[in-house]
């Protein structure tokens, strides 16, 4: 593990450990005066750059956030530490990532990270790449729950879009996942960590920088790995590629498959929940070789047709397995209706709102809530007031249920002592006291928690501090909290459901008897008791 990076921006010194200087034996590629223009300069090092924070890490890289001190420009450094690779046998994934990039790179193509330069010193490979400033796509999905058709459409087609590049210039990317696709500032995609792919028909790639020449650093004497040993990240792997059968660029049409999946539904298709982590594996593995996977309630059914026919076993039947440079029998798939594949670059994405897909039992519902670029009163009470139906013209078609008695007042404004003896009898009387870690509960109730199309049934409990504690009431086992903020928004959709905002997600909460707006006067009150009745939220 490398030590913490440097507290504020620093010039030239390598990020993990300051006191090595640069070393003179840097040796250069290339580097791109801009996106599409690759053209060789002088050397360069790392005291070209001033390292900021850490905006990714791996077993033998941390990736740090960079700027150019000659052209002011932000970059992505990953920095591998060569004793690392050495240590973990990762030269070969080292040799396949700069050659996948440098290819890429001089290909013109704006839907990946692009490789502007590599250099080393005596401990360290540098990689100076594009900065996707918008991170990955992973907690943009976690945040909302799920994308809306629109929002899976234009991803999915963007990633399409990058696959048929890909493999136009015969390289697999082999680990195509949420983590994996950046958001750039305008957010669109860049598909990124190319440590695991393969080039299919090797061009000649001997050429003289660091992974060829420092036969101290990256000799031959690693074994390479089997040409088809399991690569990849287990919930995205093909079964190709579990088999060893064969490896070809449809197993990124798998992957393809899942990812579209995991927008539309929350997750991915294939998961296990076992606790030991080489049984779940195994049990992922099994049910991946036996297209082990369901489809939730509600999931959008051209795009369930479109999945269907990418996670297929057979690598050669799933759909665009047969086309020829462009995957025009997945662009023609009902699912993309009306898409302009080849416009996709030059559109504005569409914008990624919390927002709850319907089921069969529910409409879909969107949030009017927007985070975190817009400033929000606390509790909407006139929302509130119509969703009650005060308004004489209710929005809702749940009928409100019959108020119940209000303790929850009296509870925040009690005394210490009062509350001491609140807590005895909580102890003595309460089975949830042993989850609230000593809190005094304040409200509780069995909700539904909803991610994508997803929902567990779990008791909810707000306590003071405040916290959000949600336990599974069957096993009576803490699941998480809600992270309380001053920027946690509570928003009403109707007499059932209500959404809980904090900066990174959007929690979807069905309260089954009706009571969803008890639940948003309780947390507000709570919000405006803990913080203050401060009606604007930080961005
Ligand atoms: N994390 C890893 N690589 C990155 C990049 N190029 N931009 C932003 N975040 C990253």
């Amino acid at each position: 593990m490398s030590p913490p990076p440097p507290p504020t921006m620093q010039s030239g010194s390598p990020p993990p450990t300051q006191l090595s200087p640069p070393a003179s034996n840097g040796q250069q590629t290339v580097v791109a005066a801009n996106e599409h223009m690759i053209m060789p300069v002088t050397k360069r090092s790392p005291t070209d750059y001033i390292f900021g924070k850490v905006i990714g890490e791996g077993s033998y890289s941390t990736v740090y956030l960079a700027k150019d001190i000659h052209t002011n420009r932000e970059h992505a450094i990953k920095v591998c530490e060569k004793h690392q690779i050495i240590r973990e046998k990762k030269r070969e994934q080292v040799r396949r990532e700069k050659d996948a990039l440098n290819i890429l790179s001089n290909s013109g193509s704006s839907f990946f990270v692009k490789l502007y330069c590599t250099f080393q010193d005596a401990e360290r490979l540098y990689f100076v790449m594009s900065y996707a400033k918008n991170g990955d796509m992973l907690p943009y999905i976690n945040k909302v729950g799920s994308f809306d058709a629109a929002c899976t459409r234009f991803y999915s087609g963007e990633i399409l879009r990058a696959l048929e590049h890909l493999h136009d210039l015969n390289i697999m990317h082999r680990d195509l996942k949420p983590e994996n696709i950046l958001l750039d500032h305008n957010m669109h995609i860049k598909v990124a960590d190319f440590g695991c792919s393969k080039i299919v028909e090797q061009p000649d790639t001997a050429d003289s920088d660091i992974t060829s020449t420092e036969s101290s650093v990256i000799s031959d004497d690693e074994p390479r790995p089997r040409s088809n040993s399991f690569v990849g990240t287990a919930q995205y792997v093909s079964p190709e590629l579990l088999t060893e059968k064969s490896i070809s660029c449809s197993s990124d049409l798998w992957a393809l498959g899942c990812i579209i999946y995991q927008m539309i539904a929350g997750l991915p298709p294939f998961r296990s929940s076992d606790l030991v982590a080489f049984r779940s594996e195994y049990m992922l593995f099994k049910k991946i070789l036996s297209l082990d996977y369901e489809f939730p309630d509600g999931f959008n059914a051209d795009a369930k047709d479109l999945v269907q026919k990418l996670l297929v076993l057979d690598p050669n039947e799933r759909l665009g397995a047969k086309d020829d440079k462009r995957y025009t029998s997945i662009r023609s798939h009902h699912f993309y209706q009306d898409l302009d594949f080849d416009k996709l670059h030059e559109m504005n994405p569409p914008p990624i709102y919390p927002y709850l897909p319907g089921n069969s039992e529910s409409q879909e519902l969107r949030s009017q809530y927007r985070v975190p670029d817009h400033l929000e009163p606390g509790l909407d009470y006139r929302q509130l007031t119509r969703l009650l139906g005060l308004d004489g013209q209710s929005s809702s078609t749940t009928p409100a249920p019959a108020p119940r008695p209000r303790k929850r007042a009296g509870v925040l404004q009690m005394s210490e002592e009062e509350k001491q003896h609140q807590l005895q009898q909580q102890k003595c009387n309460n089975k949830w006291h042993n989850l609230v870690e000593g809190n005094l509960i304040v409200k509780q109730g069995l909700v539904d928690k909803r991610k994508g199309l997803f929902a567990r049934r779990r008791m909810l409990c707000l306590t003071m501090g405040p916290h959000l504690y949600y336990a599974d009431p069957t096993t009576m086992s803490l699941k998480g909290e809600i992270p309380w903020s001053p920027q946690l928004r509570v928003e009403p959709k109707n007499f059932r459901i209500f959404f809980v905002h904090t900066p990174n997600r959007t929690y979807y909460l069905e309260d089954p008897e009706g009571f969803a707006l008890e639940w948003c006067k309780a947390i507000e009150e709570m919000r405006v008791l803990t913080y203050g009745v401060s009606t604007t939220t930080c961005a």
